[in-house]
């Protein structure tokens, strides 16, 4: 059959889809992944060093699957990871201010009526650092533990805005991406997001009029 309209369906497994008789590739399955990213792995598909990778985690699914942002080589939680290079695009841009929910284990202790200091931002080397959200978790004399959130995916900002504060990161792990939570996801483990999941996060990134 020729058709002239866009709106012709197909089954590209059944139908042989030709324009001006060259054919067209059928489109690649899309996976959208998150990963709890452990200690240790870096977050890119090769590392020139050799460093364990998180492509490693991510390969019986058979897919070539890019990481959305980075999280530190050190740094443990959710990381999405995907096909679909538009979505990757819209996530990291900024105009769409995604939460990044992280838990910071910090020296020293951290008291309640130090949160006023800690909500109202400071500024770092590449410009000033405000969290949308900061909760105290846990004092304790030689740690705390902290959940802030920022909705930039500024390199080390984390890190680097405890430090500004007085208390540097002893240890970091992002427990939510936007809509995603990492909930009790292991270390390495790996799981399919939810039609929920990924609603949410289409909706996140979706224009409004
Ligand atoms: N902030 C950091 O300091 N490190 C990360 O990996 C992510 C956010």
């Amino acid at each position: 059959m020729v058709t002239r309209s866009q709106a012709t369906l197909a089954d590209p497994d059944v139908d042989r889809i030709t324009v001006d008789g060259r054919p067209v590739p059928p489109s690649e399955a899309k996976h959208y992944l998150l990963l709890n990213k452990p200690r240790g792995y870096v977050t890119t598909l090769a590392d020139p060093q050799g460093r364990p990778v998180v492509a490693d985690l991510v390969r019986p699914v058979g897919a070539r699957l890019y990481p959305v942002g980075r999280l530190d080589w050190d740094v443990e939680g959710a990381l999405l990871l995907t096909n679909d290079g538009p979505l990757t695009h819209r996530l990291l841009h900024p105009r769409y201010v995604l939460p990044r929910v992280y838990e910071a284990d910090v020296e020293g202790r951290v008291t309640s009526g130090a949160l006023a200091r800690w909500r109202r931002g400071a500024v770092l080397a590449d410009g000033p650092a405000t969290p949308a959200a900061v909760a105290l978790v846990r004092s304790g004399a030689e740690r705390s533990r902290l959940r802030l959130t920022f909705t930039e995916g500024r390199k080390h900002e984390v890190k680097r805005y405890c430090e500004a504060l007085g208390h540097p990161v002893v240890q970091l792990k992002r427990v939510a991406f936007g809509p995603v939570a990492l909930g009790a996801l292991a270390p390495g483990a790996v799981r399919r997001l939810t039609p929920r999941e990924l609603s949410a996060l289409r909706a996140a990134v979706a224009d409004r009029p």
